[in-house]
């Protein structure tokens, strides 16, 4: 069932849910999450079994920007280093998750049993109503510190960026909070404050530079991390990070990344037989371009990439999305710019064409 966020006895509906221990599809910035009660463990074996994810994956806890979110990053967090505090007052609310030691006995099944804990503090208004609607509980009642919450999507699918793609896939009875399209569009930027500097887990919308300026420290991904504090041995205890799988985040058409020049030669090459072969009705081929190309055969799908990375971003899910419901079996992307501030696209289409 989806309910329109701008109504708040949507947003009552979806705090109740959540303490009666539920599920919820929650709108946020980034991505649509599969939310409940993060300290409810078998409320978060709910989310583990909808996703088809497996149990020892950890899971991002959502919390309140009342305090700063100081209050509930301190329920769930041991300790917080001074660059990790540096990292919430400059990106909370938003799209920052940061990786912190956790409590003993908070949030033990959303951490997938890890000994740390993902926590973000979203700007979504409707996904700050429903928290803080958790956390001034009614009198007598325990508040609900923090909302455990992956993507809404099958695991290794692509993450939702609307209500009605987190109904296609999860509904007809979860409970869906609609608030509208997600502005950013890709995942937030995860930031591992456990290991004495930033490290970064997965790339986001706010670029590895901005975390740089924020806490003056530099900023190395978990591979540069790794190789250069261990000789592989850190490797056995860095958590398994569904996001860091290589093939994720994958659409059910095979996706293929080549550089405009290969996009060309490509297109050229089946213009040339689908010529030969006679006009086709029914795409099977679907383009993702920045780059104008040339004698494009009308039989392929093609779909322009927005010139910078953030409009990209914003669309790059839906489009997938889009592709697969028009049943192709292959999309081409152009490859995206070699630089830090698109990332977090990189990324995403680097898993999206890892092979499965
Ligand atoms: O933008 C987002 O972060 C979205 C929206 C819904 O907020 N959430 C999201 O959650 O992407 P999820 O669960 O799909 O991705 C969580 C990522 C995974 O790669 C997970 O392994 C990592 O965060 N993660 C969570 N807790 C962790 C921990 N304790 N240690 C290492 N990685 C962790
Ligand atoms: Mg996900």
């Amino acid at each position: 069932m989806i309910l329109p966020a701008s109504d708040p006895a949507s947003i009552t509906a979806c705090a109740d849910a959540i303490r009666a221990g539920r599920l919820v599809g929650l709108p946020t910035e980034t991505v649509y999450g599969l939310g409940a009660d993060a300290s409810s463990d078998a409320a978060v074996a709910q989310i583990f079994a909808a996703k088809g994810r497996p149990a020892d994956h950890p899971l991002i806890v959502h919390v309140s920007a009342q305090g700063g979110g100081l209050p509930a990053v301190k329920h769930f967090a041991a300790q917080v280093p001074p660059f990790a505090q540096q990292l919430m007052s400059a990106f909370w609310p938003g799209a920052l998750t940061l990786i912190l030691p956790r409590r003993p006995g908070m949030g033990t099944a959303a951490a997938g049993g890890q000994n740390s804990i993902g926590l973000r503090c979203p700007a979504h208004p409707a996904a700050q109503a429903v928290l803080r609607a958790l956390h001034d509980a009614p009198d007598g009642q325990e508040p609900v510190w923090g909302i455990a919450a992956p993507s809404a999507n099958r695991f290794g699918r692509v993450s939702p960026t609307t209500a009605a793609h987190v109904d296609s896939e999860l509904g007809p009875d979860l409970l869906i909070l609609d608030g509208g399209p997600c502005n950013l569009g890709i995942e937030s930027t995860i930031i591992d404050c456990t290991r004495g500097a930033p490290v970064l887990l997965r790339p986001g919308s706010i670029s590895r530079l901005q975390v740089e300026q924020a806490c003056g420290q530099k900023v190395l991904s978990n591979e540069e991390h790794l190789a250069k504090h261990t000789r592989g041995l850190e490797a056995e205890n860095t958590p398994k990070a569904s996001g860091t799988l290589e093939s994720h985040y994958a659409p059910n058409a095979k996706l293929r990344l080549m550089d405009a020049k290969a996009l060309q030669a490509a297109v050229n090459m089946l213009g040339d037989v689908m010529y030969a072969a006679g006009s086709n009705t029914q795409p099977t081929i679907a383009v993702y371009a920045r780059t104008p190309l040339k004698k494009v055969p009308l039989s392929i799908l093609l779909r322009r990439m927005p010139e910078d990375a953030a409009a990209t971003a914003h669309q790059l899910f839906a489009a997938l999305r889009g592709f697969d419901d028009q049943g192709v079996k292959l999309i081409w992307v152009e490859k995206p710019p070699d630089t830090l501030e698109w990332e977090g696209v990189r990324d995403r289409l680097q898993r999206a064409s890892a092979p499965t």
